[in-house]
């Protein structure tokens, strides 16, 4: 089933439409969500996730909240302001959703009444879908130069159309680099414990006829001892001045990666980027122990471990960014120092 757009406004139905993740691989279903509470709810569940689609999805819920009854443009501002702060609450790592929420926030604000609130608040939300798709593009293109014909690469939970408005980031540079022609592999791994990698990363990548072969996350070390990578490449939810935060696990497969002496890529937008801080001031999501406890968590509920047993479930790790080769992003490829680079390049 292809699709243009993972999230998007339906003006007809003054609604957010979004890909169900949590129903792939099995099915393609479209959610609609239409109050503030729906969405809410879709991405603590993660039925819309990924940190550039969360930046869309918080513009978008700015939208929905603007179309709510209002008798005046205060009250409706009032709303609004309140809607920001409860979808900042869902969760807390990916920095793209409160980005979202406040560019969207911010221009609706300006409004006069409660028509062109509505109006301001839509068509930021609908830059800030486009803006994705076009620096998904861009950054493509400078990541594919970093793929040589026949190159492997390992990949880690999703950071593709789903995870974006479309086309993604380190799925974004891969579909680039095929797209140019090159042929390159894919080894996705599962990415316990909502198996992102399995479930769609291996789903979308078959889609667009990409070969791509599953591995369980334990098996990252062994492909790696084999020769069989040439380069790992993920997506990203924060990006700090010492540190990458992105899908738990993923900093296991960086410390591999440096051991094998393995390129290890980031690619991300700018809006990813919250250089003035550090990995010590990001608040690392921990998630509920159905997760860990339980197989086949969307339907039938298998135990897998003794339902009382204690459990720690981080939903993403810190990188440091000594182990990061590059960073990919829509405005080139930045390389150490980061320090000196990151600002020099994306102007911060
Ligand atoms: O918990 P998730 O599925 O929202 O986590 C997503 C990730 O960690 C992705 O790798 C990251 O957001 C980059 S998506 C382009």
């Amino acid at each position: 089933m292809k699709f243009t757009r993972s999230i998007f406004w339906d003006s007809e139905e003054e609604c957010v439409k979004l890909v169900d993740q949590t129903k792939l691989p099995d099915t393609f279903e479209i959610l609609s969500c239409r109050s503030i509470e729906e969405l809410a709810d879709a991405i603590k569940r993660l039925a819309v996730r990924g940190a550039p689609a969360l930046e869309a999805a918080g513009g978008y819920g700015i939208v929905l909240a603007a179309h709510e009854k209002a008798s005046s443009a205060d009250e409706l501002k009032e709303r609004i302001k309140k809607a920001g702060e409860f979808l900042a609450s869902t969760r807390p790592t990916a920095v793209n959703l409160f980005c979202g929420i406040e560019r969207v926030l911010r221009a609706a604000l300006e409004g006069e009444d409660v028509e062109e609130i509505r109006k301001l608040a839509l068509s930021e939300a609908e830059k800030i879908a486009s803006e994705d798709v076009e620096r998904n593009r861009l950054m493509g293109r400078h990541g594919a130069k970093l793929l040589k014909d026949g190159f492997t690469v390992l990949t880690y939970c999703n950071a593709g159309r789903l995870a974006t408005v479309d086309w993604g980031t380190a799925l974004g540079v891969i579909r680039t680099a095929v797209e140019e022609g090159k042929k390159i592999r894919v080894v996705a791994c599962e990415t316990r414990p909502l198996n992102q990698g399995s479930r769609l990363t291996t789903w979308e990548l078959m889609q667009d006829g990409i070969d791509v072969t599953l591995i369980t996350d334990s098996m990252a070390g062994i492909v790696m001892q084999r020769g069989m990578v040439d380069c790992v490449i993920v997506g990203a939810d924060r990006i700090v001045r010492d540190a990458v935060f992105n899908k738990i696990g993923t900093y296991t497969v960086a410390v591999l990666a440096k051991e094998h002496e393995i390129p290890f890529y980031v690619a991300a937008p700018k809006t990813t980027f919250d250089w003035g801080k550090k990995a010590e001031d990001v608040v690392i999501e921990e998630r509920g122990r159905d997760e860990l406890i339980y197989c086949n968590i969307k339907c039938g509920k298998t135990l897998i471990a003794p339902p009382d047993v204690k459990v720690f479930n981080p939903a993403f790790d810190a990188t440091p960014l000594e182990y990061v080769s590059a960073l990919i992003t829509e405005k080139g490829v930045i390389y150490p120092p980061y320090e000196k680079n990151v600002p020099e390049v994306l102007g911060f």
